[in-house]
């Protein structure tokens, strides 16, 4: 497509349209930013809806478009990921070749392993370059990664080992926090001893800074294995094969494995980062998240490769690594043009350095737009942000489910106004609408359930890893010919969508996704708690914080200072440092419905002192005066 040709007003409403009046000629044309071995002839396999398959007669391999297309293009020599660690003060870069080259050798190693097309991996990898190879390693040879976030702890991970059943993990001697290290290999060792299915293959990236090697555990070394592997050529996928799980959190304490399909993904992260970022070949571009989410996988790995920019992979923190002025050095230095990033990051940045003043250090003349996910903007720091730096500061929301945005101000297709606290208007392909607990879809400025007409674009979930089931339950029972976003909001009369919060028991702490019902069965595992809730509180830094309100069983003889520390420790252990869960508080009781429900919606209104409803269901109201009184804000 040229873009010059629809950069104009009204580019965004005739997109849109047609997506929706033609999606088969839409998404066809789309399909076209990709190399495939056999090309998509139709768009939309629509055979079994509610489910839905896209490019269903097409073959591809992702690996090849994100780096051996580019290579044999003749741009070999180009940038594809640079690496800069504030860490350990390193940086590295990686050409198209040599990553070509990199991924093909590590593809090599996991054949050898014995790692074949649809097998899984688990990738347990801290911000180094190893854990893109490993991603695109996966993707070369059809086998399915799932990559866990680092700040998980054993448990976690054994959860997603037993659900995946991975015929390998590929993970490092640790990771790097200020302050301290963070020792992966006692974690995975723990992990794999409580999983049901181990295994057979562990590779480790040993890293200096960490204590612990593959030798110590009688498992692989990378750089051993790398330097006797044979390359690996790439294999041919469907389309609807899957490139990825990603666990994510849900209202329950078992995560979901979203599954992404190869072809539907490759077309859709072509489309927006064009579209959407305004991003072309060779043009630098940083991710500022992590690889464990879907962000990092959707923007620091797969869509800047597919498109031939080149990707900045960061090693560190918006702040104290080492001051307010990372992120700018980090412009300057590769002279970025967009900088993706969650609104807790600038929220920190601000904190630090109020007025910016580290900016004045660093040119960072190359930075067009400010990106920002992964939680509500707030106009606050949305004004500052634009402010300081001068650029348009965009906002976009999507999810770990639909790996791409769902709306967003589309800045290469057509510029839009930005109104201060909404991402803007839908995305082409998504049908986005407003409804209430009945499925009645609202008037505009009324607040609702977000859901989106099916089907959904490509590249959003193909379902949810081996459990049809909870993939209907949780997301297309509920409203009939709609996928349920889990997000509250309204539209405005201009067609703008503000997305105000979950409407279920996730919560969305410095932009990771948590589960307050995992938390609430860690502390209620503890001997002395009766029951407990946990609900996510406002926190100015982080958006939400997770908040325990414990009840003690009858004769627990530990003072409140013990059990807190108590149960830090234990969310900690279970669950990982990334819970960031601090806040006990005993309470008599817990207020509840007839039903036994307990009321933690009313919970968090009353701690945030936001007015509240007593529902008329509530079995007894003193119950809830007593909490109103110990919990309100103090003036
Ligand atoms: N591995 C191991 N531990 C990790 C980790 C990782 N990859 N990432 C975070 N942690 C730990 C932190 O060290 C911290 O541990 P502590 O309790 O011992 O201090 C804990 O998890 C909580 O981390 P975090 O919520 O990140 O808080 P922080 O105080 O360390 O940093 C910010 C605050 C704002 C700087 C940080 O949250 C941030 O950069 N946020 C941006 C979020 C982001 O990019 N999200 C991606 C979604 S798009
Ligand atoms: P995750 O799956 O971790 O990406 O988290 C997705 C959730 O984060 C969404 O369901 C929203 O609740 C929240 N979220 C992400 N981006 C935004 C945004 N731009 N505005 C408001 N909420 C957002």
């Amino acid at each position: 497509m040229d873009l010059a040709s629809v950069r104009t007003v009204g580019a965004y409403n005739d997109e849109f349209t047609r997506s929706i009046d033609d999606p088969e000629g839409f998404w066809l044309d789309a399909a076209t930013a990709v190399d495939w071995i056999d090309p998509p002839t139709r768009a939309l396999d629509d055979s079994a809806a509610p489910l839905y398959r896209w490019f269903p007669d097409a073959t591809l391999n992702t690996c090849v478009n994100a780096l051996d297309r580019h290579v044999e293009a003749g741009h070999g020599d180009r940038p594809a990921l640079i690496w800069d660690s504030a860490m350990v003060g390193e940086q590295r870069t990686y050409t198209y070749a040599q990553l070509r080259d990199a991924v093909a050798t590590f593809a090599g190693v996991l054949t050898a392993q014995g790692v074949a097309k649809g097998d899984r991996v688990i990738i347990y990898l801290p911000m180094i370059p190893e854990a893109a190879i490993a991603m695109l390693a996966c993707a070369r040879i059809g086998a399915v990664h799932s990559v866990v976030f680092g700040g998980f702890a054993a448990p976690e991970l054994a959860t997603r080992i037993d659900d995946a059943e991975p015929v390998a993990i590929v993970t490092a001697s640790g990771g790097l926090e200020p302050g301290r290290t963070v020792e992966y290999l006692p974690m995975v060792q723990a992990a794999v001893e409580l999983s049901a299915t181990p295994p057979p293959a562990v590779i480790v990236k040993n890293r200096p800074q960490v204590a612990g090697s593959a030798a110590d555990y009688g498992w692989l070394d990378w750089d051993e294995q790398f330097d006797r592997a044979a390359p690996a050529a790439p294999v041919e996928v469907a389309a609807t094969d899957p490139l990825y799980i990603l666990y994510t959190s849900g209202t329950t304490g078992k995560p979901k494995g979203v599954v992404r399909d190869n072809g539907g993904h490759a077309v859709a992260l072509c489309w927006s980062m064009r579209n959407i970022y305004d991003i072309s070949p060779g043009q630098v571009w940083w991710t500022a998240s992590d690889v464990g989410w879907v962000v990092g996988h959707s923007y620091i790995v797969y869509g800047p490769l597919l498109i031939g920019a080149t990707t900045v992979m960061y090693e560190g923190k918006p702040v104290g690594t080492p001051d307010a002025g990372a992120f700018w050095r980090v412009i300057a230095e590769h002279r970025a043009v967009a900088l993706f990033t969650a609104p807790t990051a600038l929220r920190a940045i601000r904190k630090a350095d109020p007025e910016a003043a580290e900016l004045a250090a660093y040119d960072v003349s190359s930075l067009r737009t400010l990106f920002a996910a992964g939680e509500r903007l707030d106009p606050d720091t949305f004004f500052w942000a634009s402010e300081k730096l001068g650029v348009p500061v965009v906002d976009h929301w999507w999810q770990t489910e639909t790996g791409w945005s769902i709306v967003a101000n589309l800045r290469g297709l057509e510029q839009m106004e930005i109104k201060p606290g909404s991402p803007t208007v839908p995305v082409p392909g998504y049908r986005v609408e407003v409804v209430d607990a009945g499925g009645k879809a609202v008037e505009p400025g009324t607040e609702g359930n977000i859901v989106i007409a099916l089907p959904m674009p490509p590249g959003t979930l193909a379902g949810l890893w081996r459990d049809e089931e909870r993939y209907r339950s949780s997301y297309l029972n509920t409203f009939d010919g709609y996928y349920l976003t889990g997000d509250s909001g309204y539209i405005d009369d201009d067609g703008y969508v503000f997305v105000l919060g979950r409407s279920d028991d996730v919560i969305n702490v410095a932009g990771h996704r948590l589960s307050t019902g995992s938390i609430e069965a860690v502390v209620a595992s503890h001997p002395a708690v009766a029951e407990c809730a946990v609900v996510g509180i406002r926190d100015d830094l982080k958006g939400q914080r997770p908040s325990g309100y414990v009840v003690l069983k009858a004769g627990a003889d530990l003072d409140e200072d013990t059990l807190r520390s108590e149960l830090v420790a234990l969310v900690r252990e279970e669950i990982g440092a990334v819970a960031t869960f601090r806040d006990v508080t005993v309470v008599a009781a817990l207020p509840k419905t007839r039903s036994g429900k307990i009321l933690r919606k009313t919970m968090r209104q009353i701690v945030d002192g936001e007015e509240y409803a007593v529902p008329s269901t509530i079995e007894d109201m003193s119950v809830l005066e007593v909490l109103a009184e110990q919990l309100a804000p103090k003036q």
